[in-house]
């Protein structure tokens, strides 16, 4: 007998039972752990990197084997003026506010999950009296601040303000429970810095790019030339990203290094919105191709007074993580905002000739930005199930079998009988058109359990019938059902069921 006994339900144990899974099994290690681990910072182990080299792949297929969208792989170190022009010199920061005593530093904006809503009451009403006082900052805060909003809501709304510092004034220190220790708030770049040549002196000093997306935007007339592509049409480009983020949080969720997989549509002005709601059904539908379920994702417009400075509208796609519903993707108008920024800067022509039309215009840009990191994230929690089994807990990651980082294990059911040796074979006729694993040790139910357990979708069993027969068993990792299968039909059997 079989029933499901936790699927994703149990919110808080599992990303703690994942996290022990991905060392165990090798799928994630923390950074230079055995020097204690870097903040914010981890390395893709054997089946790690399988993973995400097939999200990256199935990506990348479905982004640029169309008519439409050219590939990209830009450098990560970019001229520093391409910042300047971007805009993140001057906006890519965070508030941040230390605390005096204990030295933790905070970011302003986040600082309302670390008090109860009775403490936010309070700081809320000994600002208030402050601000009676002088009737400007009183009727700032008026406008700002609606008695029919929730509390939580007005607290963030003076977090964001220019009353934060004295709101906090009386708020005690998270981390050392010190009250009256913060500091004012300071903007904190987030981009880390480095230096290009031998001298270290802020005129070589240059950024490890905080998106992919510039070194598209810099290249569009390259690629237009170069392809003779006509508008619309896209750039994709799969590369890492660096931000010095200060709060890391939820293991892979935020992380300080990670990978984007970014597309930028470039089309004429006016045909903007079509293809903004062309691609944000377009790239929700690729997620749930590769297994996640409807009601896990759902889009979340951006309101106009939180969009970033380039854009005029967005929407994020989320995923319902176990601690909550999490972005993993947002699909941006970023009007001509860039390309504009660049010819500013560049004192290039960045336009686009439309032969028929005979005009040249600056397109517009819509971009679809996911995180191949955070991706991988939502597709090892979705993947994740326990299920109990004639009385045991099987762990089976049911990833798509596109994910899937090993593809088959084959087994020979003993060490003798020229069995291993028909095992051998099949796992060399096999081994050029998938990853596959060769486990000759121990019962076989157990060796089906251990590659459940890293989501395996089929095990080949060669047995005592193979050497009668010439047929294998092949077990299905979900369903866990078996059939038998010619050992001359298996390349073709398991290439259709793995599309
Ligand atoms: N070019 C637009 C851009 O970078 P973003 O919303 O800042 O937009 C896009 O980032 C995606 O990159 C996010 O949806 C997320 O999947 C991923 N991402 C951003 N910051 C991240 C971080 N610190 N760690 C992991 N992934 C991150």
């Amino acid at each position: 007998m079989r029933y499901i006994i936790a699927q994703k339900n149990k919110k808080d144990s599992i990303v703690e039972k994942l996290v022990s899974l991905c060392k165990r099994k090798g799928f994630i290690f923390q950074s230079s752990e055995i020097y204690g681990g870097l903040n914010g910072c981890y390395d893709y182990g054997p089946l790690g990197v399988e993973l995400l080299n097939n999200i990256k792949q199935s990506w990348w297929q479905f982004m640029t084997y169309r008519e439409d969208v050219e590939g990209l792989d830009a450098s990560i170190l970019m001229h520093p003026k391409v910042w300047e022009a971007s805009g993140h010199v001057e906006n890519f920061t965070d508030p941040m506010i230390d605390c005096k005593q204990c030295k933790a530093r905070f970011r302003v904006d986040t600082l309302g999950e670390s008090y109860n809503e009775k403490r936010k009451k309070k700081l809320i009403i000994s600002l208030k009296e402050k601000l009676s006082a002088i009737p400007e900052k009183m009727e700032k805060y008026n406008m700002l601040i609606s008695e029919e909003n929730d509390l939580n809501d007005n607290f963030e709304l003076l977090l964001e303000s220019e009353f934060a510092f004295e709101l906090l004034s009386e708020a005690a220190c998270p981390q050392c429970g010190t009250k009256n220790s913060f500091t004012e708030p300071k903007n904190f770049n987030l981009m880390f810095k480095t230096f290009l040549g031998p001298v270290e002196d802020s005129g070589n000093t240059i950024f490890l790019r905080p998106e992919t997306a510039q070194g598209i935007f810099v290249n569009f007339l390259n690629v237009q030339q170069a392809t003779r592509q006509k508008l619309p049409f896209g750039i994709a480009q799969i590369g890492k990203a660096f931000r010095n983020e200060i709060n890391t949080k939820n293991f892979l969720f935020r992380t300080r290094e990670f990978e984007q997989m970014e597309m930028q549509y470039f089309v004429k002005p006016g045909e903007d919105q079509t293809a903004y709601d062309k691609w944000k059904e377009l790239r929700k539908s690729w997620y749930i191709s590769l297994g996640m379920p409807e009601d896990k994702l759902r889009f979340k417009d951006h309101p106009e007074d939180k969009l970033a400075h380039y854009a005029k509208a967005a929407v994020d796609i989320e995923y319902l993580f176990p601690f909550g519903w999490g972005e993993i993707e947002g699909i941006h108008n970023r009007t001509d905002f860039d390309l504009k920024r660049h010819e500013e800067f560049s004192g290039k022509s960045m336009k686009y000739f439309d032969d028929e039309a005979k005009e040249k215009f600056v397109p517009f840009i819509i971009e679809t930005s996911a995180g191949a990191s955070r991706g991988f994230f939502a597709f090892l929690t979705n993947a994740y199930n326990e299920e109990e089994v004639n009385g045991e807990t099987r762990v089976v990651m049911k990833f798509h079998p596109q994910l899937a980082p090993i593809k088959v294990a084959i087994f020979p059911l003993v060490n003798k009988d020229g069995m291993p040796e028909i095992a051998r074979e099949i796992e060399n006729d096999l081994r050029p058109f998938m990853k596959v694993f060769y486990d000759s040790k121990g019962a076989v139910g157990r060796r089906y359990r251990r590659m459940d357990e890293v989501g395996t979708p089929f095990c080949i069993t060669v047995d005592t019938q193979t050497l009668e027969d010439k047929t294998v068993t092949v077990r299905e990792r979900d369903s866990m059902e078996q059939e038998r299968v010619k050992i001359e039909d298996l390349l073709h059997y398991l290439l259709k069921k793995l599309k």
